[in-house]
């Protein structure tokens, strides 16, 4: 690779103050000092093209696996090769779940009807066995009620789904009906990934769930048949999309910027996380011919609204050494949106690490706390990452209506001026 002359940043200056040709500019060309670099290179950034990309992204929903979210990674990489870049792509695979055609619950001897729910990842299948009430279905609940072979009768409380469907099944039960409680709808829950442990499993509304404890009162046994037909599980593919500026020494430290590009179904994801995406790529222009002393790497999230899939793959993938190598990780979700609070800088603690502080030095801005976002795998490797995310979200958030019309170009400029000038300081500093 042909190493970048260290006089690219002054001659990157000159070109822009000659361009600006005032002559108190022409002044500081003579002793440029790295504040003039670093304010060149951060009047370099375009609101204007973040903002059209931000438009071409949120054309349509990016779902994870889906063509449109590979479409949008062909974008990003198409986009940072035109600035210069080498790019690469990290796929990798995940289970996407295929809700049943057909939930059954039929009870021998009575022709009352339920209109029993499917949990995501409830396993097919077709199981008859004796009802038995288990209270919550905590696994001492079981130390004293035979369930083998039987179907488990529960109600929720505030243990896990996969935890009460666990542990039905360690007891030796065939099935497991859970009861839902009257603040609760049955419908719309997860057992949160599919478990080959897993046994037929279905929710009832609070009503139906008295009616059949009522029917388990009045008999002496109770037998039902539980019936899950074509729920499945298919193997979908994403993929991360990573550009590296490598530094002088390999072996440099590391700072990484990042940005999801996925989007949640029927949101067009102007502000989530179109906004991050097109500052992302905005920073790796501005960046590419600037001389660095750490490596900078641009990431690219897959799958962020399905678990954070693609920040934790890529966190699993680095090497013990390479995470020691990396100084700070910047990550930025929700950075557009015109209805949402001022910008606010987030750790997975709410304590401060190196990257609020570097970010105080530049602009007033409040420190937060929470995990939902892709720095939270990154700082749990031990890294100093942080959320930029203007907050509390605007109200449209996950809807169909986070569209480019609700999208502040003066806000998407307002992080990308904080977030290159953290990351030139961060990558600056010994
Ligand atoms: N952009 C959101 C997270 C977020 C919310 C950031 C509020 C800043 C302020 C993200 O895409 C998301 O929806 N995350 C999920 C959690 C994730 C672990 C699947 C969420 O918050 O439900
Ligand atoms: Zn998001």
């Amino acid at each position: 690779m042909v190493r970048k002359s260290l006089y690219l940043p002054v001659l990157f200056v000159l070109s822009i103050l000659i361009s600006a040709c005032s002559p108190q500019h022409v002044q500081e060309i003579i002793s440029p000092s790295s504040n003039n670099i670093e304010s060149a290179i951060i009047d370099n950034l375009d609101a204007d093209k973040i903002y059209s990309n931000v438009k071409e992204l949120s054309k349509e929903p990016r779902v994870a696996g889906t063509v449109s979210e590979k479409n949008a990674a062909n974008f990003i990489t198409e986009e940072l090769e035109t600035y210069g870049y080498s790019v690469e792509s990290q796929p990798f695979d995940f289970d996407h779940y295929i809700f049943p055609k057909l939930v059954e619950l039929t009870i021998e001897g009575f022709d009352k009807s339920f209109s029993p729910a499917p949990f995501q990842y409830s396993v097919s299948g077709n199981v008859t066995g004796e009802l038995i009430y288990v209270n919550n279905g905590l696994t001492s609940d079981y130390e004293n009620i035979d369930v083998r072979g039987k179907i488990a009768v529960a109600t929720i409380s505030d243990i896990y789904f996969e935890e009460m469907v666990l542990n039905a099944a360690g007891a030796g039960a065939v099935g497991i009906i859970i009861n839902f409680k009257d603040d609760l709808q049955n419908t719309g829950w997860s057992l949160g990934k599919h478990h080959d442990d897993y046994i037929p499993t279905i929710a009832l509304s609070t009503n139906e769930g008295k009616s059949l404890l009522n029917l388990m009162r009045d008999n002496e046994s109770v037998t039902g048949t539980i019936t899950i037909e074509g729920a499945d599980i298919e193997k979908h593919e994403s993929q991360n999309i990573i550009a590296t500026k490598s530094s002088k020494n390999s072996g440099d430290e590391i700072v990484i910027v990042g940005a999801h590009y996925d989007s949640v179904e029927s949101s067009p994801g102007a502000s989530d996380n179109a906004s991050g995406t097109a500052v992302l790529l905005e920073i790796a222009r501005v960046l590419e011919n600037v001389s660095n002393d750490k490596e900078l790497r641009f990431l690219f999230f897959g799958a962020e609204e399905l678990g954070l899939l693609g920040s934790k793959k890529y966190v699993d993938e680095m090497s013990k050494k390479e995470i020691q190598r990396t100084e700070a990780m910047l990550n930025m979700d929700m950075v557009g949106s015109a209805d949402a609070g001022p910008l606010t800088i987030f750790t997975v603690d709410g304590f401060s690490n190196k990257v609020t502080d570097t970010a105080k030095t530049i602009q007033k801005i409040p420190l937060d706390f929470t995990d939902r976002s892709d720095h939270a795998p990154f700082q749990k490797a031990g890294i100093d990452a942080a959320l930029f995310s203007y907050f509390p979200s605007e109200e449209w958030y996950h809807s169909p209506k986070d569209t480019i019309d609700r999208i502040s170009k003066e806000r998407l400029n307002e992080v990308a001026s904080l977030v290159t000038n953290s990351v030139l300081k961060l990558s600056a500093q010994k």
